[in-house]
């Protein structure tokens, strides 16, 4: 699947203040053409913060990350949709029914992206959670193939499991990873993420899609650093 480096790096928007959201989207628009928006502006801005956003030229990934009754995703989903989003996210634990009636909600005007498990939640979390200490890999797995068989576009995943990812899925589902963090602090800032990569080496393993949040953000220049990592990654290529 041939994806354009600009659409390949989403910049998350997990931002506070609307006006500062608004200012990084339009300075980074010639760059990349996708934002993730998710409830931290979403709850504060709501549908109206997309749509202007969808004005500027902007493709919206909405990161909701339903889990709930598949009526009530479905209806959320639909709701969703309306807005001219191109991707939204639920949760795969919801189940193959849930995943469904997203699926059914979204009717093929956005692709319906499931999140397998949160790239903050290390094994001992994992553990804490769901009791049974089966590996991360096998639980994504389990979480990928309920997505898929859901009939969802894709999955959202750490990087460090979008390698074995890509060779069990169909070679047309998205693999999603956030979790990213540039090479220099991959060690030493993962703030609140577990299951990190740089993004050379999640593209590497075969994200589609890299979503990168803080990185960008807390960038002196974003701008500048939204272009390093573009251009690592067309080296990489
Ligand atoms: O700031 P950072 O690059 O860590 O941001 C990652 C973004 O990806 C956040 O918006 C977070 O909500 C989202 N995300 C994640 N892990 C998932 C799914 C989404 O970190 N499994």
């Amino acid at each position: 699947m041939k994806i354009e480096l600009k659409d390949k790096l989403i910049p998350a928007l997990d931002l506070n203040d609307p006006a500062e959201a608004r200012k990084i989207m339009r300075n980074l628009i010639p760059l990349v053409s996708t934002f993730k928006i998710g409830p931290v502006l979403f709850i504060r801005e709501g549908r109206c913060f997309v749509e202007e956003s969808i004005e500027d030229g902007a493709k919206i990934f909405l990161d909701l990350k339903l889990h709930d009754i598949p009526n009530t995703v479905e209806h959320a989903v639909r709701s969703a949709v309306s807005i001219g989003i191109n991707f939204l996210t639920v949760h795969a634990s919801g189940g193959k029914d849930m995943i469904k009636a997203a699926v059914n909600g979204a009717e093929g005007r956005c692709k319906i992206l499931a999140v397998t498990l949160l790239t903050s939640l290390s094994q001992l979390s994992q553990k804490e959670i769901f009791g049974s200490s089966i590996s991360t890999e096998a639980r994504v797995a389990a979480l990928a193939d309920i997505a898929i068989s859901g009939g969802a576009d894709g999955v959202v995943s750490s990087p460090l499991e979008a390698k074995f990812l890509s060779s069990i899925l169909p070679s047309n589902s998205l693999i999603v990873t956030p979790g990213i963090r540039v090479c220099k602090e991959v060690s030493d800032t993962k703030d609140d993420q577990s299951r990190t990569a740089d993004a050379v080496t999640a593209v590497k393993n075969g994200a589609t899609h890299i979503v990168v949040g803080r990185p960008i953000l807390r960038a002196h220049d974003p701008v500048e650093e939204v272009r390093k990592i573009l251009s690592e990654l067309r080296e990489a290529k």
